[in-house]
């Protein structure tokens, strides 16, 4: 019998190392600026990681288009491009980018606000762009705050250390559309959450 319960032992034990599965990889946040636009000038934008670093939240303090009699000129439309740099794990990761716009809208009697994005990473590739997110008065005359979700699929190849930010850039820019001059209405992106739901291994 001697020798017999260690032969087990390891036998058992390799059996539990190959039906492991392999550990899913980590996206974290680094940081995120603004590249400029009149939605989010210097002082104006920042953000907060959350605490595992895997949800970034971008603060827009300015980024909000108005139309009606008193609103500022050029209002109606803003801009922001905005850069989130991820960090990924050395080999092939893809998962789904998912960003969310939030914010405070009102928009009177047949006023609408769309939000517009292009998304680009470098390096990597991502799937088709997200649609226009439009939002009408028929739901949002009185007021009140929104979320959407754009989700935008990721692939990245990390062949060395050097390589593992990933840069992920936003060119985007909302607007209003009024039927006439007097009807009152504001859209505002105050906060957009970036992170990558779901990485696996590719
Ligand atoms: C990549 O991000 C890390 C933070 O996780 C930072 O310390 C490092 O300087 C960045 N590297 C490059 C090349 O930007
Ligand atoms: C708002 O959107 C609706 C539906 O897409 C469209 O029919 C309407 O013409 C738009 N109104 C303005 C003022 O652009």
């Amino acid at each position: 019998m001697r020798g017999f319960f260690p032969l087990v032992f390891s036998a058992l034990a390799s059996a539990a190392a190959i039906a492991e599965p392999r550990q899913a990889p980590v996206v974290t946040v680094v940081s995120a600026t603004s590249l400029g636009g009149n939605g989010c000038p210097t002082g104006k934008f920042s953000y907060t990681l959350s605490i595992d670093k895997t949800v970034g939240t971008l603060i827009f303090d300015v980024y909000r288009g108005y139309v009606g009699p008193t609103a500022p000129p050029d209002s109606r439309e803003q801009f922001c491009d905005f850069a989130v740099v991820f960090r990924f794990p050395l080999g092939c990761t893809s998962g789904t980018i998912t960003a969310i716009p939030g914010g405070y809208i009102q928009l009177g009697a047949g006023i609408n606000g769309t939000f517009s994005s292009q998304y680009t990473i470098s390096p990597g590739t991502l799937g088709p762009n997200p649609a226009n997110l439009v939002f009408t008065s028929a739901q949002w005359a009185a007021g009140g705050d929104y979320t959407e979700v754009q989700a935008i699929p990721v692939k990245e190849t990390i062949r060395n250390e050097n390589e593992r930010n990933v840069t992920f850039t936003a060119r985007s820019r909302l607007f209003l559309t009024a039927p006439g001059p007097d009807v009152t209405g504001q859209f505002g992106v105050d906060h957009m959450d970036i992170s990558i739901s779901q990485p696996t291994v590719c």
